[in-house]
């Protein structure tokens, strides 16, 4: 038997339980993972907590989407991969376990240079941070403001858009402006005033905007400072995007992601992965618990700094 991570009902983090689960057999165009490290996001306690509609729960519902570790079993039909291969999974079904089985497309190479912790970082907030800048066609000669910019989604946006050649101004709490500032952006505190401070702190205007923090004050602000509303996007707030008049990818919002956009999800790990085994791309740390603490990992989840991973 395997250790999974899942929940009968919907409610708080302790809702969450340990169970034991029938080992995971690679079935045709699967790998089995030996999980090393869990990544924990936001979008996990939505569902866990109800907060994002989901069907109904018969049966003991697993959960998580990202994860890192080996492979242990290669299914028929797949290429590429072999028995003790390090990976990561991105886009997995109930990855808060210790042996899993998956679709081979949501697997990639984990080049050495990438610890199981920092691969299980990866999957949710850089695959939305890399497709909501292509989506908005950002670059050279933008002026890119985004909100959450200390968050894992903002970090993994302030990285792309600097490295495309986009100036960023991010807002964060005072508390992560150094972090901010060291991946390439211009820290602004949110809360009242923030438009001011942004005009401030970008003279030239703002031509683009990503909200990573769902806040009123992000998306009105954005409206205020970006001209063109097909350039604002919020990836939190996808219910209320249209009544903005602006885009939203995801984010609970009624419009599925498009088969482009899961295209440039997918394709952002290959080219993430590459640039950390290059150097050229950071990712903070968090608080790491054991697999059975899941309910603790979802409890830290408020103001956390760095991602919390899982450790099975
Ligand atoms: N649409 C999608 O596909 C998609 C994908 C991934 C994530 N998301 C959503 O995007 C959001 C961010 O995810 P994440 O993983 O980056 O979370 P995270 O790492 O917990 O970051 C949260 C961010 O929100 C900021 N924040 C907190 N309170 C704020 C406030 N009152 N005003 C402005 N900013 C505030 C935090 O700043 P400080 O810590 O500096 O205070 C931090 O930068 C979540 O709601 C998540 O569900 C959506």
């Amino acid at each position: 038997m395997t250790t999974a991570i899942a929940y009968t009902r919907l409610g708080g983090p302790e809702v969450l339980e340990p169970i034991e689960v029938p080992e995971p057999v690679a079935g045709e165009g699967q790998v089995v993972v030996d999980v090393q490290a869990v990544g924990v996001n936001p979008i996990d306690a939505k569902l866990r907590s109800g907060q994002r509609p989901s069907d109904p729960i018969v049966e003991p519902r697993r959960i998580g989407s990202d994860a890192a570790g080996t492979v242990s079993a290669v299914g028929e039909g797949v290429e590429g991969f072999r028995v003790g291969d390090a990976v990561i999974v991105s886009g997995g079904n109930g990855t808060y376990a210790s042996r899993i089985a998956v679709s081979a497309d949501a697997v990639w190479p984990r080049p050495p240079a990438v610890p199981a912790p920092v691969g299980a970082a990866l999957g949710i907030p850089v695959g939305t941070a890399y497709q909501a800048l292509r989506s908005l066609d950002v670059g050279a000669g933008d002026t890119l403001l985004v909100h959450g910019g200390s968050g894992a989604v903002g970090q993994a946006v302030i990285q792309f858009a600097r490295l495309w050649g986009a100036t960023v101004i991010a807002t964060s709490s005072e508390s992560r402006f150094d972090r901010v500032r060291a991946l390439g952006a211009e820290p602004v505190v949110y809360g009242d005033g923030l438009a001011d401070r942004v005009r401030a702190a970008a003279p030239q205007g703002v031509t683009v905007a990503i909200d990573a923090a769902g806040t009123d004050e992000a998306i009105e602000t954005s409206i205020e400072l970006v001209a063109d509303r097909s350039r604002i996007a919020t990836l939190v707030r996808g219910k209320d995007a249209a009544g903005y008049g602006i885009r939203a990818f995801s984010g609970g919002g009624p419009t599925p992601l498009t088969p482009r956009q899961l295209a440039w999800r997918a394709e952002a790990m290959p080219v993430v992965l590459a640039l950390l085994a290059a150097g050229a791309f950071d990712v903070e740390r968090g608080p790491e618990f054991p697999l059975a603490d899941a309910a603790d990992a979802h409890r830290a989840l408020d103001g956390v700094r760095g991602k919390i991973v899982l450790l099975p």
